[in-house]
């Protein structure tokens, strides 16, 4: 007698999927719209470079600033972003935003499909895998992309740059010409007598 071709208690080879996996993709959008989230205090090469980037990729990025006084940042938010425009005028599809709540509900008050961020180092892996993580939690249709700035800014943070040039060191190469110029001057009124 021929054997039967597939005996009723075989597994499927197609294990089943988790509820928060491949089922809550969703079709790619005409216009893919991405959110670069950050306090860019002030903007670095490093950002500047992931928004070059960003800006290739994605038909829209829009670069959000994080609204957050408990910081104490050196610059406003006004301040961050008109420096930011200043140094991004080369690229029409970049925008500029601020939120203050969840990044996600930001990102999808702005069409956002994709949350952009840059990955320097193994150090940010778990930082970037934890917020991550979270975010598809919160909503799921939203996926973050990890992309590494070229390799010569994969060093600069905003918060070292102030710390050197704090210190009177040499800051050249590590954030704009312009932006150099303004936290020369940030940095004389914070010295200056009242
Ligand atoms: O440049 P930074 O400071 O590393 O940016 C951090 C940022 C703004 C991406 C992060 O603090 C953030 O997303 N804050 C919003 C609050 C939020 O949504 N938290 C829950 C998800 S982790």
């Amino acid at each position: 007698m021929a054997k039967p071709r597939h005996s009723a208690n075989r597994q499927s080879p197609i294990p089943n999927r988790q509820p928060d996996t491949l089922t809550t993709l969703r079709p790619k959008p005409a216009t893919v719209v991405a959110l670069y989230p950050g306090s860019f205090d002030p903007i670095t090469n490093g950002h500047l470079d992931l928004i070059q980037r960003g800006s290739a990729l994605f038909d829209r990025l829009i670069v959000a600033v994080l609204c957050n006084d408990e910081k104490r940042p050196l610059f406003g938010l006004e301040e961050r972003i008109v420096m930011m425009r200043e140094v991004t005028r080369d690229l029409p599809n970049v925008e500029f935003g601020s939120f203050g709540g969840l990044l996600v509900d930001y990102a999808a008050e702005c069409g956002a499909s994709v949350i952009l961020r840059g990955i320097r180092a193994v150090s940010d892996y778990e930082y970037e895998l934890q917020m991550a993580l979270m975010n598809r939690r919160l909503r799921p249709e939203i996926e973050t992309v990890f992309l590494m700035a070229g390799e010569a800014h994969s060093f600069i943070s905003s918060r070292l740059v102030k710390e050197v040039i704090r210190l009177g060191g040499n800051i050249g190469g590590l954030v704009p010409p312009s932006i150099e110029g303004r936290l020369k001057r940030r940095l004389l009124e914070e010295t200056e007598p009242e």
